[in-house]
């Protein structure tokens, strides 16, 4: 059950959540969000979710109503609330509600906070091989920021299933960017590559974790340009993210990569991942 959602302050059902038609997130899609998974009722990277948060909100003029201390206070109540367990935490801050519709910043407008929880799929911490397209980056040239304002990402998501893939990976004049709700890394003779931190991606919590357990495993990580012939060539490649972990990529296109098979660095490096995720379980427990 993931019924209960805090919205302004209220713990209360969804089903009675509501905004103002003139909230500037609907109006405008002015606000920012965060995706935070939760393993057995404990959020993961909260302290890292809650940095990108401010300055995701520094970035659009927004001071984040709350300190880490009274986010983690909200997120474990709506968690409690929902009955715990394996969630996916959404929150949502937006520039709050204006007298009419209007471009200007309003002034001293309380902002619109929304925290809810979703699901979260067991499904992810298995490992399970998609195919993908690549696809023109159309967005804008903000994509470090994590707005709600999605049409780029959600028409490219969706032109990737109408295609018969699972997810959009992106380039920008040949150079590949992310995934249109994914971060990219590719394998080659045993070393990673990763597009390095700019405007044209948004910087993942999932990367930095999976750039971290590398340099535990003693694989070199590059973080730098990849192109479009790069990621082709490439021995594996996969897409990371808080709602799908690591997914690894066996076909982009009609081009199938390497052999086709998971490759062994992906393996390794998932199985860093569940047992950083297992030892936080066992320790909370
Ligand atoms: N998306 N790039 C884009 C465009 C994303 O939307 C996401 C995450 C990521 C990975 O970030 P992280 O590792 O911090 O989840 C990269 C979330 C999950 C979403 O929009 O639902």
């Amino acid at each position: 059950m993931t019924d209960i959602v805090y919205l302004n302050g209220d713990y209360i059902e969804k089903s009675s959540a509501k905004i103002s038609v003139l909230d500037r997130g609907f109006l405008f899609g002015d606000g920012i969000y965060e995706v935070i998974p939760v393993y057995k009722s404990s959020p993961f990277r909260l302290a890292e979710h809650i940095e990108r948060l401010n300055y995701c909100a520094n970035a659009i003029g927004l001071n984040s109503p709350h300190d880490l201390a009274q986010w983690q206070s909200i997120i474990d109540t709506v968690i409690e609330k929902n009955g715990g367990g394996h969630l996916s935490i959404y929150l949502q801050l937006t520039r709050g509600v204006e007298q009419q519709r209007q471009h200007d910043f309003p002034e001293n407008t309380p902002l619109t906070v929304l925290v809810m929880a979703n699901p979260l799929s067991p499904a992810i911490a298995k490992l399970s091989a998609i195919k993908t397209t690549l696809l023109d980056d159309i967005r804008w040239q903000n994509c470090h920021i994590k707005s709600i304002s999605l049409l780029g990402n959600i028409l490219l998501h969706q032109q990737a299933k109408a295609l018969g893939y699972q997810e959009a990976i992106l380039h920008r004049e040949g150079i590949i960017t992310e995934g249109s709700t994914t971060n990219v890394f590719l394998v080659k003779n045993n070393e990673i590559y990763t597009p390095p931190k700019s405007h044209h991606i948004l910087g993942g919590i999932t990367r930095e974790l999976i750039i971290e357990f590398c340099q535990q495993l003693s694989i070199v990580v590059h973080q730098q340009q990849i192109t479009i012939d790069d990621i082709y060539q490439a021995d594996e490649v996969w897409l990371a993210s808080s709602s799908r972990e690591i997914s690894p990529v066996t076909q982009i296109n009609d081009k199938i990569i390497a052999t086709g098979a998971i490759g062994p660095t992906t393996q390794k490096v998932h199985k860093a991942f569940q047992a950083f995720k297992q030892s936080l379980m066992t320790q909370g427990s």
